[in-house]
């Protein structure tokens, strides 16, 4: 098969500049989006952005020949799945893993990545496209742990806005980490011995709502979710001290974390 390479207007090669000029086999006629491999140093920017370490599960959804999975497990020594539907790909990836032997930590999947589990994922890569992406966004905002990291090489998630933008060599990496469900109004007790209460509005990681201190309406001056970590800043009054509440969402509730103002879990009252 003949690929002519364009370089698009900004001098930068992307799979979408690639154009076939024949012999398009079944597979490729099966394939959401073509191989292009993604070059090694953007490789380690990305599992870098993603801070990789030994206890992750790395997926690399369109995995090509496993570089992102091999290096993932060759340098940060994790373990890691790479899902490919070509044949070719899977074959070539276990050739790349036996060659600089880690083969007990990765595995190649041949299948399909839109259906596949990955469920057990603490962080998954993506070099697709950005409709693949958006088609995932809804699998990965409920399957996935809260806390996941995701890296895409090249193309965003559509209106879910990444917590992280990175350029490097002409296009974008973007990270997203996986927002805990905590819409709904939480209550809790302050180590000042009140009540608080919060009503929290959530669209992906952004949170708003309103805030009461022992029924009384207060300020909600700041609402941040990172993954299963939230911080919520509420002030009774503009001459009050602002009281700083900092807990982690674990199994329906908020923990409180260390040095938090809140002393006891937070409990949600309703959705
Ligand atoms: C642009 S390449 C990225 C390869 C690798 N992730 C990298 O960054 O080097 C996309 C890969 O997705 C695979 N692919 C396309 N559609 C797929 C599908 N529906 N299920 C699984 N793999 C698919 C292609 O075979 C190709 O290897």
């Amino acid at each position: 098969m003949h690929v002519f390479v364009f370089a698009n207007p900004l001098g930068v090669l992307l799979f979408t500049d690639l154009v076939f000029e024949e012999g398009l086999t079944q597979v490729d006629a099966e394939l959401d989006v073509i191989f292009v491999p993604t070059d090694d140093l953007i490789v380690e920017a990305m599992l870098k952005m993603a801070a990789v370490t030994a206890e992750d599960v790395v997926y690399d959804l369109g995995c090509g020949d496993g570089r992102i999975v091999v290096a993932a497990a060759m340098e940060r020594g994790a373990r890691a799945v790479g899902v490919d539907m070509d044949p070719r790909r899977i074959a070539e990836a276990n050739a790349l893993a036996q060659e600089v032997s880690v083969e007990d930590r990765v595995q190649f999947i041949q299948d399909d990545l839109l259906t596949v589990d990955f469920s057990d994922a603490s962080v998954v890569t993506l070099y697709l496209l950005p409709s693949l992406n958006v088609k995932l966004k809804a699998r990965i905002l409920t399957e996935l742990k809260p806390g996941t990291r995701i890296i895409a090489h090249a193309f965003n998630m559509g209106r879910w806005q990444p917590d992280a933008k990175r350029a490097m060599g002409g296009v974008y990496l973007y990270k997203w980490v996986v927002p805990a469900p905590v819409q709904g109004t939480w209550e809790w007790l302050g180590a000042d011995a009140k009540v608080y209460r919060v009503s929290l509005e959530q669209t992906f990681q952004m949170l708003s709502g309103t805030a009461w201190i022992d029924n009384v309406q207060a300020e909600l001056i700041e609402a941040k979710l990172l993954g299963d970590r939230v911080r919520l800043v509420i002030q009774a009054d503009v001459r009050d001290e602002p009281q700083v509440f900092m807990s982690s969402y674990q199994e329906g509730v908020l923990l409180p974390a260390i040095d938090s103002q809140q002393v006891s879990a937070g409990i949600r009252l309703e959705v």
